[in-house]
């Protein structure tokens, strides 16, 4: 069953396809009003449920909106209105999702509930995001870079701040696109061990620097999120933020990368702390294309799990 679980558990030449397949159906819009149904309609037929155990607003409409574009439906549903959240197992839920839909979406909690839906699911299953990966997020940032830039083969990219479920993802794209990554960040915060030793065992160069305008050197993309993520407790929220201030991606940090360097912020921002508005708004961010590439590189995951 192909599901899009992580990116360093899908096979890397099954990621590039659906890299360039995402670029070709961006390019095929060209610039058509957003209802406009795409000329090929690999969705048709389609029924696909959008399951929510977290606030969202990038996931939600982009997958809402690829799924109409290639002619299938959806159902977007709230983890709390459904039986799940009191207490239906996930098992039982991904049996019966998979008697209605044809392709499932979660973003939730713990990694264990992914994996147990995909699992009992008999349909596939894509993450869309939980306390310790978001994939899709990362194959836009590849799309986004590359757009931009080229291969993003051989490149240097900085990590600044929290290494959270998106830098995870980050090493994961590392190891599986060979690119290398430098992580700026407090020891208290570093990213998971098992996933910087396999990203290393695939042959990127990834480095831990807590210097962050030394870290930057050579940078060929700085990437900023949030300090706190949705999962993080708010009592934590005062040390987090003391202990990651020096992270701040500003104009004086992007001065230390490459001239042509990128930014990147998966969003939402909080403007002015993980990075400045200078920065958000400046020549070198490309948020909003990222956060246009969820459409399209989300559309070619879809189209890779159900084969059409
Ligand atoms: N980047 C991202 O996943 O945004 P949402 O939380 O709005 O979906
Ligand atoms: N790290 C953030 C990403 C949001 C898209 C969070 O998990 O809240």
């Amino acid at each position: 069953m192909p599901h899009f679980l992580d990116i360093h558990t899908t096979d890397k030449f099954a990621l590039r396809t659906m890299i360039d397949q995402a670029r070709a159906m961006k390019e095929a819009r060209n610039g058509l009003p957003k209802a406009t149904p795409d000329a090929e309609q690999p969705l048709k037929n389609h029924m696909v449920a959008l399951i929510f155990e977290k606030p969202s607003t990038r996931t939600r409409v982009s997958f809402d909106v690829g799924v109409r574009q290639m002619g299938g439906q959806t159902m977007v549903l709230s983890g709390s209105e459904m039986q799940l959240g009191h207490g239906e197992t996930i098992a039982d839920t991904a049996r019966v999702l998979s008697r209605y839909v044809d392709l499932i979406m979660i973003r939730t909690f713990e990694e264990t509930v992914l994996q147990e839906m995909a699992e009992y699911a008999s349909v596939p299953v894509i993450n869309g995001l939980t306390n310790r990966t978001h994939p899709c997020q990362i194959m836009a940032d590849v799309m986004t870079f590359e757009e931009h830039r080229g291969p993003i083969a051989g490149r240097k990219v900085v990590w600044c701040g929290d290494g959270n479920n998106v830098c995870s993802s980050f090493l994961h794209a590392a190891g599986q696109f060979g690119f290398d990554l430098t992580f700026t960040g407090p020891e208290a915060l570093d990213p998971e061990p098992e996933f910087v030793a396999l990203a290393r065992e695939q042959g990127s160069a990834i480095e831990i620097i807590r210097d962050p305008a030394r870290a930057v050197e050579g940078a060929d993309l700085v990437v900023a999120d949030t300090w706190v993520s949705m999962h993080d407790s708010q009592s934590n929220r005062e040390r987090r933020h003391n202990l990651l201030r020096p992270y701040q991606v500003n104009d004086a940090l992007m001065a230390q990368a490459k001239p042509d360097a990128l930014f990147m912020h998966c969003l939402p921002a909080h403007r002015e702390e993980e990075v400045t508005n200078a920065v958000m708004d400046g020549p070198q961010s490309v948020v909003f294309d990222e956060a246009e590439n969820r459409l399209h590189a989300q559309k070619a995951i879809m189209r890779y799990c159900l084969g059409v």
